[in-house]
């Protein structure tokens, strides 16, 4: 017979639930001025999320969606970087901690923001060296919640999610924020790669969260001095299909790619008529008729 948390704890548990149910409330209040959250995952590491992510924010941003991105990767940020809005100062007011604020009015959160030294790992103290992993678990989930929470997002039509790696990150993320959309997966054309994103998606299905397909990045090799292409890891085929995933694009490797997201200038809006920015506007495109079938940003 289950028993109610009320039921263990008695009257002392009433305060726990009410704070619970409290922050709960001031979430879905910050998000009702959201109009879809999607999140940017893989269960791989550097295969591109957090470049990807840069650049759809700007090519939806520069067609005028009002567009957030939150850097849900607390130990590695790089959105702030990739969006050129490092070491600006956050303002604070009584609606919440304003986020920076990138070209074409791209709005960014990020631990990146907080971090003052370059050099300083972020580090949560345990109260038991043994307890560390389990209590930065759960210490990453409520600064996650506050950074979602606390932010005065404003009025947004997109705020993407770009996750750290790891298979637990998208399903963590659907519990903190039941209201997220779906997820855009991320792999390179890679065996090791793919038995990863493999595991991610399953992980993610049994989680019921909605997976609106799979992005294939550095999807062979594009030359910015002569234009030619050519095979990067050989794995070339349909990883899509094998995931069972929709195919949302594959977006070859560009050296400038690299080169413009560490200057903070999404490649996309710099380089227009290559063909990896071709590729990166039709996976646009596709986000966008998934998320407004109706075509417009509201
Ligand atoms: N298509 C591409 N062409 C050229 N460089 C790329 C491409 N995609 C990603 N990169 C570069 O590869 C590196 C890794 O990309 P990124 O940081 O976006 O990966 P990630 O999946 O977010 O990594 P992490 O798992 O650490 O968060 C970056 O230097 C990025 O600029
Ligand atoms: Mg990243």
């Amino acid at each position: 017979m289950p028993k109610r948390y009320r039921d263990i704890v008695g009257d002392g548990g009433s305060n726990i639930l009410a704070q619970v149910e409290e922050r709960q409330a001031r979430l879905r209040t910050r998000m009702a001025s959201v109009r879809k959250k999607v999140a940017v995952t893989s269960g791989k590491g550097g295969v591109g999320k957090s470049v990807l992510t840069a650049n759809l924010a700007a090519i939806l941003a520069a067609e005028g969606w009002r567009v957030g991105v939150l850097d849900a990767d607390l130990n590695g940020p790089s959105i702030a970087q990739f969006l050129g809005v490092r070491g600006q100062r956050l303002r604070l007011s009584s609606d919440g901690v304003h986020p920076a604020e990138g070209s074409l009015g791209i709005r960014v959160m990020s631990m990146d923001l907080f971090l003052r030294d370059d050099r300083a790992p972020l580090t949560w103290e345990a109260p038991s060296p043994q307890g560390s992993f389990v209590w930065r678990e759960s210490m990453e989930a409520s600064a996650l919640r506050e950074f979602l929470t606390d932010t005065a997002w404003g009025e947004l039509d997109l705020l993407l999610l770009d996750l750290p790696p790891g298979a637990p990150r998208l399903p963590a993320l659907a519990d903190l924020l039941p209201d997220l959309d779906g997820g855009l997966v991320v792999t390179i054309p890679s065996e090791v790669s793919r038995l990863v994103v493999a595991r991610a998606v399953e992980l993610a299905r049994t989680h019921g969260v909605e997976l609106f397909g799979l992005v294939e990045n550095m999807a062979g090799y594009l030359c910015p001095t002569c234009g030619s292409t050519g095979d990067l890891f050989g794995g070339e085929g349909s990883a899509a299909e094998a995931l069972g995933l929709q195919p949302l694009g594959r977006i070859p490797f560009d050296p400038r790619i690299a080169s413009c997201a560490d200057r903070g200038s999404p490649y996309a809006v710099e380089h227009p008529d290559t063909e990896a920015s071709q590729a990166l506007r039709e996976l646009a495109g596709r986000l966008r008729a998934r998320l407004s079938p109706e075509g417009g940003a509201r």
